[in-house]
């Protein structure tokens, strides 16, 4: 375990710091990933040198996080067209498009997704196939580039809400491997620590795939932030002990009115962070805006594999062929959010006029 070996090897510090920073990298005729569905226990780098893995990896969750899969599809997107042979560019344009056909099925919730699919089916214009090809690596990385600017700045405007010493509770993970970039949840703790506040975090595990336990635990401690390990159910019990000043957690889309989709269990937390007085922000890039949907009932819910439910880590912990139900995402209702922190500014109620505002750069 990496923890075990840092005491004994201070530059391991920086290299996984070095690790987790490079997520996701685009490498010309290949893309190199941190395999996040093995994290903590193995840190894999996996290279993917054809655009089908890449979108397996986006399934598979090896590459997971609204903005991280923004990022990976777009690059993936870049290899895909690069593997195309044809000199016609109709034909160039048509295989073009089952590529990303592919990507666009490949997770339904995050909006960042379908951002970037966008922005690259945009940037394939032009006679010369050679230059489509330039110019879809040149706008993925410009897309890669965006995330890092827009989580680094809403993390700083955020971090001014965060009072020293405060308790932070935060769900799913929402740092550098969820965006390829700074981080949003995370990002916000990360600047408030840098600011000289002194923070604390509660993680909550999140269940079933453990991203809390797994990747947020994994991340702070590299920040050197002090984290709490909780398991789900024990969020509302550390409430009602005032031991937890805010509720801090990203997004995978924002409807127009503010209503937000995240990892399944946040609703939970903001309907408990209401009834015991509790600030609850939800930290986005405003790639992450969608305003094409008036309200959160209208975002697509990813229902996931029931054996993410009934094993862990591939280990059944339940009667054999019991039926079990995965969505992976639910939608916090506006009126339950205290404020959305995005890198053009801090947005309180009444969100319909202050998202508009932000007009997300990809709409
Ligand atoms: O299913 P996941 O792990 O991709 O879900 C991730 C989340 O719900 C994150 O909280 C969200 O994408 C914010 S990423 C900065």
């Amino acid at each position: 375990m990496p923890g075990q070996l840092l005491p004994l090897f201070p530059y391991f510090e920086l290299y996984y710091q070095a690790m987790t920073a490079r997520a996701i990298e685009w490498l010309g005729v290949k893309i190199r990933i941190l395999d996040q569905s093995k994290l903590p226990r193995e840190q894999i780098l996996a290279d993917l040198d054809n655009y089908q893995d890449v979108v397996l990896a986006i399934k598979e969750m090896k590459v997971r996080g609204a903005p991280a899969i923004g990022v990976a599809a777009a690059y993936g997107i870049a290899l895909g067209a690069s593997g195309i042979e044809t000199a016609n560019r109709d034909e160039f344009l048509a295989q073009l498009n089952q590529v990303v056909q592919a990507f666009a099925a490949s997770r339904p919730t995050a909006v960042n997704l379908f951002q970037a699919i966008d922005r690259m089916k945009k940037a394939a214009r032009g006679d010369d196939i050679a230059e489509i090809k330039n110019s879809l690596v040149t706008e993925a990385k410009r897309i890669h580039q965006e995330e890092v600017t827009a989580t680094r700045q809403l993390s700083q405007l955020g971090a001014g809400l965060i009072k020293d010493g405060f308790s932070l509770l935060t769900h799913c993970n929402a740092g550098p491997l969820a965006t390829a970039s700074y981080g949003t949840a995370l990002g916000v703790i990360k600047a408030a620590k840098d600011q000289g506040k002194k923070v604390s975090v509660l993680a909550t595990e999140t269940r079933p795939l453990l991203q809390g336990a797994r990747l947020t635990t994994w991340e702070l401690r590299q920040e050197g932030i002090p984290v709490t390990l909780i398991t789900d159910s024990m969020a509302g019990y550390f409430m009602q002990q005032r031991k937890i000043d805010c509720v801090i957690v990203g997004a995978d889309r924002i409807a127009a009115n503010g209503d937000a989709a995240n990892k399944i269990g946040t609703y939970t937390l903001a309907v408990l962070a209401k009834e015991n007085k509790i600030p609850f922000y939800v930290a986005a890039p405003t790639s992450t805006i969608d305003l094409s949907l008036s309200s959160g009932d209208k975002i697509p819910i990813e229902e996931r594999s029931p054996e993410e439910v009934t094993h862990i880590q591939g280990v059944p912990i339940a009667p054999e062929g019991i039926k079990a139900a995965n969505p992976a995402f639910d939608v916090t209702p506006h009126s339950y959010i205290t404020a959305i922190i995005t890198e053009k500014g801090i947005i309180r109620k009444p969100y319909t006029e202050g998202l508009k505002g932000t007009s997300s750069r990809f709409l």
